[in-house]
């Protein structure tokens, strides 16, 4: 019996299933084989945080990879665009100079990290390079693929320039591919600021939540194949217990799987719900209370009147409770939108992107203050 937890609950680690994305990399797949110009060769995953968006970039990496691609794989931190040229001479210097160069295939040079301290003058140049680069696997049928995580946080200028590039390789007809991700509004907003108008043109994925029978499927396997038994009843209430929200898919498996082996290997009652509680208390801890800390005063006292709601809540109702105006209420909104945070339901409603929000903010010591203290 293997005695390995088979869940990751950990930030970009990859799942033991892929629950529900089996069409964008078939996407992606299709792209790759019709070749330059393809429309899933340029693509932008947007989605919350936890959703599964580099996990997403991951799969689209490895398809690249089956296809005998490289792989440039980068995060949006400053001096993005010199290690993206790094990254651009190694696999030249990989690939060799003259046909008697070896052949590349399927390598990834995502560990490539470089001095960003590099002259200016070396970079220069990289556009030419990667053109050089990008002639030679065209002519061995291959291509190269940059992708980009965390998007919402990059540096304007560096998006512009990285975009002026591919947008001139792809007019040359050379195999590249720019893949994305980032938070749904804030990349909503870099793109109509203007940063680039050929970025707007992307394939856009915003990735939502899996269905609870596709989770109920996942854990029906991967319990099964890790030797743990589990009722269908059982099955069920854990798949309810996710909302179908991926990290806490892995949460809710992780904990509900280690209890399980302390009682025999089976899924009882009582493992299901204290590895609940468990995943739920993880959830609170990291992914909420770091996004709920990272935002001003006023902008956790909207989460807070949020949270007097069962379900979704009127824009409207929250800047009554708050006791400002609906003007001052849509700019609490919009940040709390480009953090992530929050989404929009219908029109007028907001609800939280992340399940589990609503109850972590009603265990905090603020929600009482606030109904003791209503600002009107
Ligand atoms: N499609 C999926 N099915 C099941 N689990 C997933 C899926 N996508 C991501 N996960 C899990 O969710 C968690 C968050 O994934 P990650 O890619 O880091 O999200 P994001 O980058 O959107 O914050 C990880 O624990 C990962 O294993
Ligand atoms: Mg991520």
């Amino acid at each position: 019996m293997a005695a390995k937890n088979p869940f990751k609950p950990t930030a970009g680690a990859r799942p033991p299933v892929l629950i529900g994305r089996d069409d964008m990399r078939q996407d992606f797949a299709e792209s790759i084989e019709n070749g330059p110009g393809a429309p899933g060769l340029l693509s932008i995953f947007t989605g919350p945080r936890g959703i599964g968006k580099t996990v997403m970039l991951g799969e689209i990496e490895d398809e690249a990879i089956e296809h005998g691609w490289i792989v440039i794989s980068e995060t949006a931190t400053a001096g993005l665009v010199d290690r993206i040229g790094s990254g651009v001479r190694a696999a030249a210097e990989e690939l060799g100079d003259g046909p008697g160069g070896r052949r590349v295939t399927g390598v990834t040079l995502g560990i490539v990290r470089v001095d960003t301290q590099l002259p200016a003058a070396r970079e220069v140049h990289w556009r030419r390079q990667i053109t050089e680069l990008l002639e030679k696997l065209s002519e061995q049928d291959t291509g190269l693929l940059i992708s980009i995580d965390e998007i919402h946080a990059v540096d304007r200028t560096e998006l512009s320039e990285i975009a002026a590039v591919v947008q001139h390789l792809i007019r040359e007809s050379l195999p590249i591919g720019l893949v994305l991700a980032g938070l749904p509004k804030s990349v909503e907003d870099l793109l109509n600021e203007g940063v680039s108008t050929f970025l707007r043109r992307a394939e856009k994925y915003d990735l939502h939540r899996t269905s609870i029978d596709e989770v109920a499927e996942a854990f029906r396997d991967t319990f099964s194949e890790s030797g743990v038994n589990i009722s269908d009843e059982h099955l069920r209430q854990l798949a309810e217990a996710t909302g179908g929200y991926p990290f806490l898919i892995q949460l809710v498996g992780y904990h509900v799987w280690s209890q399980a082996r302390k009682s025999g290997a089976v899924v009882t009652d009582e493992a299901l719900a204290a590895g609940v509680q468990k995943a739920r208390r993880r959830m609170g801890a990291t992914v909420l209370q770091s996004a709920y800390s990272a935002l001003s005063d006023v902008d956790q006292s909207y989460l807070l009147a949020m949270a007097e709601d069962d379900g979704p809540s009127s824009t409207t109702t929250i800047a009554e409770r708050l006791g400002v105006n609906a003007v001052y209420g849509g700019q609490y909104r919009l940040r709390l939108l480009a953090a992530g945070v929050i989404e929009t339901t219908s029109r007028g409603y907001v609800d939280f992107a992340v399940p589990t929000f609503r109850e972590f903010l009603r265990d905090t010591p603020a929600y009482g203050l606030r109904l003791q203290h209503p600002k009107h």
